[in-house]
């Protein structure tokens, strides 16, 4: 083991009941090195670093190395060997503020006997948000912010405790730009970089591969649970990447997109909405239709599923579907009118977390598998495997916890579930999140099948490029109001780009 490794793995593997999910013969992170880890959903990436995190045992016979020398499994004290983490699910506590999260489990700055110095923290907190470029108010509470904020606070955590263990530092990055913009993008690898540079590593995980390419200096391909390849990154392709992690090349990244004809009359009209960060937005959405909302961050766009719901309190304007004023009608009663919403935020909103994969995806249509009074469970579990094939959820079977599937197969549960019931409106809010090229190709196919039967789409994303292949027409927010629209050979990645930026 040379001076040069950070961290090497050899024969790291874990079993769950009967499935081996990951076994790697040998892996290794150098010291000044930005590796990045990629596969698809389900390809062990956070079963990884979960072990790293002493969270799971390890198979017996696995070994791990930091910095030249060999530790003891299972792993008690990640900090201690200088690991920093950012999970995938982040692991703040929400009810907790941004100052207490940043302060868990790294020994408080005690001013005397037994008191935490709440100004020191307060002051400490605050160095390391500013440190990542990002105002958030350290006694906010952690719940009340969105995605992109919370990782901040996480990785706000992550640097505290990296400082404060006084080891040399490893840090395991579960992909945190998922809520991320391009600014934001950048901070996080301005401090990847200055981690690597002082002789520390870093290992990024992420399912946006032209980040991965553009940071790293190596990447590693998991595939069923082993490495498929390790490469430099310079002279690699994107297209290489996509086949090593898939086992074969897929051929568009986006599938070919429906008809304009499908396009039919206005279903969805919106006048003035306002609430939260939406000052006054209003426009009509067609049968068929798949219309793109889009901005940067803080911009309005995240708050329109909840205003189109009457969920967030002070909502003005109007909303009607098929002429019929629905304006603040509950998810349940809008469920029953045909508008169907797709929570970002799949954890929190969109599962059943202590469930099982079948029963999150029949969830709110138990009624259809009774017969005489009675449950017909069998049906119900038929339907739940057919969808689990078309939606290609990877999980041991139908009665897996749903928390025990990947991110992205989580993702497509909440999806599969709103997609099955022939939706009029469909809202959906970042749906390709976290999920692997090809999942995104299906989960996009199937958008399109939903506008070929005629349900009206509103794609709420920050996906640019994304947008202009899969949308007719895509809005741009700036300050909560329209700052533009794009559709037709005006609609392009870097269209929308600037029109955010103006
Ligand atoms: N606690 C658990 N019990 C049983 N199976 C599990 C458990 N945790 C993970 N798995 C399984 O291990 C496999 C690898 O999951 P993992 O979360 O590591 O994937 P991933 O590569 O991080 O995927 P994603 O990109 O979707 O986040 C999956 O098939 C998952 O269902
Ligand atoms: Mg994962």
């Amino acid at each position: 083991m040379g001076s040069d490794t950070a961290l090497e793995l050899k024969g790291l593997a874990k079993t769950f009941g009967p499935r081996q999910v990951l076994a790697v013969d040998h892996f290794v992170l150098n010291r000044g090195e930005i590796h990045g880890l990629v596969g698809a959903n389900g390809s062990g990436k956070s079963t990884l670093v979960k072990i790293l995190a002493g969270y799971f045992d390890p198979d017996p016979g696995s070994e791990v190395a930091i910095f030249g020398k060999r530790i003891s499994l299972p792993i008690h004290d990640p900090r201690g060997h200088g690991f920093g983490i950012v999970h995938q699910d982040l692991g703040l506590v929400p009810e907790l503020s941004v100052l207490e999260n940043i302060s868990v489990g790294v020994n408080y700055g005690t001013a005397g006997i037994g008191r935490i110095s709440w100004r020191r923290e307060m002051g400490s907190a605050r160095r390391f948000l500013d440190h990542l470029g990002i105002t958030i108010d350290p006694k906010a509470t952690v719940g009340s912010l969105d995605r992109g904020a919370q990782t901040v606070v996480a990785l706000a955590r992550c640097l505290r405790q990296l400082e404060a263990a006084e080891a040399a530092s490893l840090l395991l990055l579960d992909e945190p730009t998922v809520a991320f913009d391009r600014d934001e993008v950048e901070v996080l690898f301005g401090v990847m970089r200055r981690i690597a540079s002082g002789g520390n590593a870093v290992l990024f995980i992420s399912h946006r591969l032209p980040e991965v390419l553009e940071i790293c200096d190596r990447i590693t391909v998991l595939r069923d649970g082993k490495v498929v390849t390790t490469a430099e990154t310079e002279g690699t392709s994107l297209e290489a990447v996509v086949s090593w992690i898939l086992g074969q090349s897929l051929e568009t990244f986006f599938p070919p997109r429906p008809p304009v004809s499908r396009i039919g009359p206005v279903v969805l009209r919106v006048t003035d909405l306002a609430g939260a960060r939406v000052r006054s937005i209003s426009f009509a959405l067609s049968q068929g239709e798949i219309l793109g909302v889009t901005g940067l961050e803080g911009m309005g766009q995240d708050d329109l599923p909840y205003l189109l719901l009457g969920l967030r309190s002070g909502g003005r304007g109007r909303v009607e579907l098929a002429g019929e004023d629905v304006t603040g009608l509950d998810p349940a009663a809008a469920l029953k009118k045909g508008l169907i919403t797709v929570p970002s935020d799949r954890a929190k909103e969109g599962l059943w977390t202590e469930g099982q994969v079948f029963e999150n995806l029949t969830l709110g249509r138990l009624g259809d598998y009774f017969r005489s009074g009675v449950l017909r469970k069998q049906a119900e579990q038929g339907d739940a495997i057919r969808s689990m094939d078309t939606f290609r959820v990877k999980a041991s079977g139908p009665r897996a916890a749903v928390n025990s599937l990947s991110g992205g197969n989580q993702q497509k549960v909440v999806l599969a579930r709103a997609l099955r019931s022939a939706p009029r409106v469909l809202v959906l809010h970042n749906p390709t999140v976290g999920v692997d090229a090809r999942s995104r190709h299906d989960i996009i196919e199937l958008v399109f099948q939903a506008a070929s039967n005629g349900a009206a789409v509103l794609y709420i994303s920050r996906e640019y490029e994304e947008l202009a292949n899969v949308c007719d027409r895509v809005l741009v927010l700036n300050g909560g109001q329209l700052e533009g629209v794009l559709s037709g050979s005006a609609l392009t990645e870097n269209a929308i780009l600037k029109l955010c930026h103006t």
